[in-house]
């Protein structure tokens, strides 16, 4: 792409709100650093806690846009996003308390849920990029990576309802559907591919993809559907991960793809689609590409819907509207 349309097109997305690289320089700028700790010690007692973040940040941006929502937990009048079938399996909820904790012990009332949330998925996934530099085993070894600074200065919101969860994409969902679900929010096809590409990390559950193995999906390659019913032997909760390398942040879901090994059908519709089987494939080809379209899709994505001013709050606990 043109360094020019390339410009044009940071720009554009950089107006889109009050968001700013800066925004705690002068009301705490240690902010970015405890976050980055918190994640990083959490990380090194389970490294599956990457994409555990990674999928926060998504949940809570695609219901109600990047607000926190997702943080809140369910009270006697209130059943909370957190309670839909669609968020039972996210995890890493302690991470941000603790991030949060030491962010109000410092500077009370400065730095919102929806940012730690926001900051914690970029943290990760620098961490799982920096972490297979030093795995042996590891093919990223070619110090790239998206590597993202974000902006910040989101607001937490003050509805969290289990309802809205409607609006995260099903993992049946076919090509079109998925392309709908993310162009009603602003994304292009392009943008749908690249963040999917987050399945790089990560795991599964048998329940998510159980109906394919019954229903002989034939996108499904034979050998690798053995594989899934052998995990699906263990139970609904059982993990598949998504591709050979689940805590290394590389092209290999892609790879994947193209050998019919999608976990979920939404997965694999990438593939199947000729609409979308070109991008994936330029993903396979050129791994830095794919690199440079998701850190722009994850930027896109952390402004979705952002509260600004009045429209929101920073709470001091992030499983409590204040
Ligand atoms: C394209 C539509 C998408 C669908 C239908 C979808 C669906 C799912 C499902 C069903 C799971 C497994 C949940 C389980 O079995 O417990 C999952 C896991 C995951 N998703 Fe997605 N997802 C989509 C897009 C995204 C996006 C855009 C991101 C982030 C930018 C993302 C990040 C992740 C990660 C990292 C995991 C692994 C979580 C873990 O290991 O704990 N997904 N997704």
């Amino acid at each position: 792409m043109a360094m020019a349309t390339l410009l044009v097109m940071l720009i554009v997305i950089g107006s889109a709100n009050s968001l700013r690289m800066d925004y705690y320089i002068t009301t705490f700028p240690f902010a970015e650093s405890i976050v980055k700790n918190a994640v990083n010690k959490a990380l090194q007692n389970d490294p599956s806690l990457a994409a555990a973040l990674l999928r926060m940040h998504f949940h809570d941006c695609f219901v109600e846009g990047c607000d926190g929502s997702v943080l809140v937990d369910s009270t006697e009048d209130n059943t909370a996003e957190k309670d839909s079938p669609a968020n039972l399996s996210l995890r890493g909820f302690e991470v941000i308390d603790d991030a949060k904790e030491q962010l109000e012990e410092q500077c009370p009332g400065i730095a919102s849920c929806a940012d730690i949330v926001a900051m914690a998925a970029g943290d990760a996934i620098f961490w799982s990029l920096t972490s297979s530099l030093s795995s042996p085993s590891s093919r990223s070894t070619n110090c790239r990576g998206p590597i993202y600074d974000i902006p910040k200065g989101r607001r937490d919101g003050r509805r969290s309802k289990i309802e809205d969860t409607i609006n995260l994409p099903f993992p049946s969902f076919n090509t079109s559907q998925l392309i709908n679900a993310f162009g009603r929010r602003g994304f292009t096809t392009t943008d749908m591919v690249a963040l999917s590409g987050a399945h790089t990390l990560g795991v599964a559950r048998c329940s998510s993809f159980k109906n394919r193995l019954s229903n002989q999906d034939p996108t499904l390659d034979s050998d690798f559907a053995k594989a899934l019913s052998k995990t699906c032997g263990a139970g609904d909760n059982a993990e598949q991960s998504f591709d050979d390398t689940p805590k290394n942040f590389d092209n290999d879901y892609f790879n994947a793809l193209t050998r019919k090994n999608g976990v979920l059908f939404s997965d694999q519709v990438l593939y199947t689609a000729t609409g979308t089987r070109a991008i994936v494939n330029g993903y396979v080809m050129n791994e830095a590409r794919f690199f440079l379209d998701f850190q722009q899709s994850m930027v896109k994505m952390g402004r979705l819907d952002v509260k600004e001013g009045p429209k929101g709050e920073v709470r001091k606990n992030c499983r409590k509207i204040n």
